[in-house]
């Protein structure tokens, strides 16, 4: 049986945070593939594991020094950037995302990070607020334009006692995201106006230059009391990922999002919005719009009544919550006679009868085209970093894409939308 990753030569740098020992794991990951792994460590990276370690598991020599006279007349760092059909950073550090962004070839690591010309995934993982500092943001920016894939980081319980993105991805999701960069770097079907281009390039051609984009993203809370919501499992991270994507095509873009705890995407006008009703309001105030694209995961029930103060334990059976429906937003602005956006796409997320439930949605709310996704165990999106997505036309047609990661698929369809757009 032919592995995935077979005869696929991956060279592996390994940055020096605390999560460095996980990329031990990931040599094994890739090598189970069928991946040839060469391990490279930063300076940093060797004070968390041993170079003897990676080349143990790797099964091949690690490389470390720049100036290393033996390893120069070897291989040759240039040679490195070449012999090799993907390279991985994992973890990335804060510091080698700066490297990478400027340009800076200070060690073997960002030497060949900068000689190469292969596909480059990095898997970043770092203190929460060292990934949100606008620093990193805009490094990360800079890095997602230049064309480099991103896995994670992944949002959990950190050292030193603090929660949030900062996570390095798993493994297992890292491998995954290298077999999409390498079995999936052509543009999916569909894009007959792109024929031939990454996606990535033509968001980057300013594909949407002159258009005003609404984007909705994240979850809705709904309170119960002053500290009590209903709410559900999204991150936010498809909808961001389309913002960020309509931004680097030159759009104009409003993204009204419910409370997530990713950052804002770089370049957005960005509405914080907590509740479905002061979602609907924001998405309103923001018309009118070219493209409008509903990724939020709106609850479809509130509350009847929120209360001021909290709800007490008091020993006696608790009293049920009533629910009432919330408005509808995506067929409100889909079926609107002023200001309707001139496509209006809608998501679907469901867990039985995707494309069914997806078709029937599509006629009920009167939007022309969409996303349609399987969040049910087996098909593990809703919060997570790759989605299968499904695009469902009015006329019932469908076409399925591979499972991409997040901002790919975001790319994939900011290109799509603008195709449909026209010039
Ligand atoms: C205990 C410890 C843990 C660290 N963990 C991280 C980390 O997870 N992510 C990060 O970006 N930097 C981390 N750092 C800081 C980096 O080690 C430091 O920026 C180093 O210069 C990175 O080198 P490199 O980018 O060449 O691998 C950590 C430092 C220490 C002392």
């Amino acid at each position: 049986m032919t592995r995935p990753l077979q005869n696929r030569r991956i060279l592996l740098v390994i940055g020096g945070g605390i999560a460095a020992y996980k990329a031990l794991d990931l040599i094994r990951r890739l090598r189970e593939r069928g991946a040839a792994v060469r391990p490279l460590l930063t300076a940093g990276a060797q004070e968390f594991v041993t170079p003897l370690a990676a080349a143990a598991l790797a099964g091949e020599r690690a490389h470390t020094d720049l100036f290393d006279r033996a390893e120069e007349a070897d291989i040759g760092h240039i040679k490195l950037a070449r012999d090799a059909d993907a390279i991985v950073v994992a973890p990335a550090t804060a510091s080698l995302m700066a490297r990478m962004a400027t340009g800076e070839a200070s060690d073997l690591a960002a030497t060949v990070l900068l000689a190469t010309t292969v596909p480059i995934l990095i898997a970043p993982a770092m203190n929460v607020r060292m990934w949100q500092h606008p620093a990193t943001r805009r490094n990360l920016a800079t890095l997602r334009g230049d064309g480099v894939r991103v896995v994670g980081p992944n949002e959990g319980a950190m050292a030193e006692a603090e929660f949030g993105p900062g996570r390095l991805a798993e493994p297992s999701e890292i491998a995954d995201a290298v077999e999409v960069m390498l079995t999936d770097s052509r543009p999916a079907p569909g894009f007959g106006f792109l024929a031939g281009r990454e996606p990535a390039e033509a968001a980057k051609a300013g594909a949407l230059a002159g258009r005003r984009v609404l984007v909705t993203s994240g979850p809705t809370h709904e309170p119960i009391d002053p500290v009590r919501y209903l709410a559900n499992r999204s991150s936010g991270r498809q909808g961001h990922a389309i913002a960020a994507a309509a931004a680097a095509a030159g759009a104009d873009v409003t993204l009204v999002a419910g409370p997530v705890s990713i950052p804002d995407p770089p370049g957005v006008r960005v509405v914080p919005v907590e509740t479905a009703r002061d979602m609907l309001a924001a998405v309103e105030a923001a018309l009118p719009a070219d493209l409008a694209i509903f990724a939020a995961a709106v609850g479809d029930w509130r509350p009847a009544e929120a209360r001021d103060s909290k709800i007490k334990k008091d020993g006696a059976a608790p009293a049920p919550v009533a629910l009432v429906e919330n408005p509808d937003i995506l067929a409100a602005i889909a079926q609107r006679t002023t200001d309707r956006p001139r496509l209006v796409v809608g998501f679907a997320a469901e867990t039985d009868s995707v494309l069914d439930n997806a078709r029937a949605k599509i006629v009920r709310k009167g939007c022309d085209l969409i996303v349609a996704n399987d969040v049910s165990p087996a098909g593990g999106v809703m919060g997570g970093s790759a989605n299968t997505v499904h695009l469902v036309g009015r006329d019932g047609t469908v076409e399925t894409w591979p499972t991409l990661d997040k901002d790919e698929v975001g790319r994939r369809l900011v290109a799509h939308f603008a195709g449909l757009l026209g010039t």
